[in-house]
């Protein structure tokens, strides 16, 4: 019977040093891009392409995620009996009921590959999805939707990729293979940043993954790779040898809000498209100078 992908991992255990001082004492995944924290974005991203069970692997400092997943009682009362309803619904609506949100700790931010093995119990012998809230993804129909598509086709792991320069090589996981079609990539050879003389293709993995569950035991066979983190690349380059991996050419738009300027891009962007904001904040725009 082929699988579907229930089962979502939001690895929200890290530093985020590339962001103090905000990120010093609250979670970056709780960063607001214009209206809605990093962290709601991905986990819309989510539901919209079926997963229902929303795995998060949390360090310390990551309660306000824990919070804002849970109900507010007293700020619903308080909403209720103020009559504004449309202020209910968003607050009711950032945890759909058939939604159910599960917490582990990763007790030391060993690495991504180490986050991710920390959720392997809840997810068990299922196909799961990996979602990097720092990399804020705008797509129709949504990046994760698009590769839970391709997965459906394939049946086997789906990294979602990007042309990246030559320069940034460094900052991502860089994929090669044999082309499949327009948007496909069938990896061969998977590398955690590597210098852009060696790196193999300039195809950089972004923060969405489709994995199986064959990926667990090969990040725990891995020794701590680069920055002396277990990494999930490494994990998913020795998986390669026994299944196959796609690489996915997604469709849409990616936001690095784990850096300060990419963070910045989104929320300029995002405001420009929101319903409500929008028209105003082009005009103030206009008059900005530069
Ligand atoms: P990053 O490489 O962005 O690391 O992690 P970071 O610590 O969050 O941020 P910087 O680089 O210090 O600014 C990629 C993703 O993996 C998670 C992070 O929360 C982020 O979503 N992660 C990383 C963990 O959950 N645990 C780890 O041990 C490391």
């Amino acid at each position: 019977m082929p699988m579907s992908v229930t089962k979502a991992i939001f690895p929200v255990a890290g530093l985020g040093t590339r962001f103090l001082p905000a990120t010093k004492a609250q979670p970056k995944e709780m960063l607001p891009v214009v209206d809605k924290p990093l962290i709601q974005y991905a986990v819309e991203e989510a539901y919209a392409a079926g997963v229902r069970e929303m795995i998060f692997v949390t360090g310390r400092h990551k309660r306000p995620i824990e919070d804002h997943f849970d109900m507010t009682f007293e700020l619903e009362v308080a909403l209720e009996q103020a009559g504004k309803h449309e202020l209910l619904e968003v607050v009711r609506g950032v945890k759909p009921d058939d939604m159910e949100c599960i917490y582990v700790r990763q007790a030391q931010a060993l690495g991504l590959g180490h986050a991710v093995l920390c959720g392997q119990r809840l997810v068990g012998n299922h196909p799961f999805a990996v979602l990097l809230a720092d990399d804020l993804m705008v797509g129709t129909p949504p990046v994760l939707k698009q590769m839970v598509d391709q997965f459906e086709e394939w049946q086997a792991s789906i990294l979602a990729v990007q042309e990246v320069p030559a320069e940034q090589t460094r900052r991502y996981g860089i994929v090669a293979g044999n082309v499949v079609n327009e948007r496909v990539v069938d990896v061969t050879q998977m590398v955690e940043k590597p210098a852009p003389e060696v790196a193999p293709s300039r195809l950089g993995v972004a923060g969405r993954y489709i994995l199986t569950p064959g990926v667990f035991r090969e990040i725990a066979a891995q020794p701590r790779g680069v920055g002396g983190e277990i990494q999930l690349t490494d994990g998913i380059a020795s998986l390669l040898r026994r299944e196959k991996v796609f690489a996915y050419r997604y469709e849409g738009r990616r936001y690095d809000c784990g850096s300060k300027e990419g963070w910045l891009e989104a929320n300029v962007e995002l405001a420009l498209t929101h319903p409500q904001l929008g028209p105003g904040f082009r005009e103030f725009l206009r008059g900005v100078k530069l």
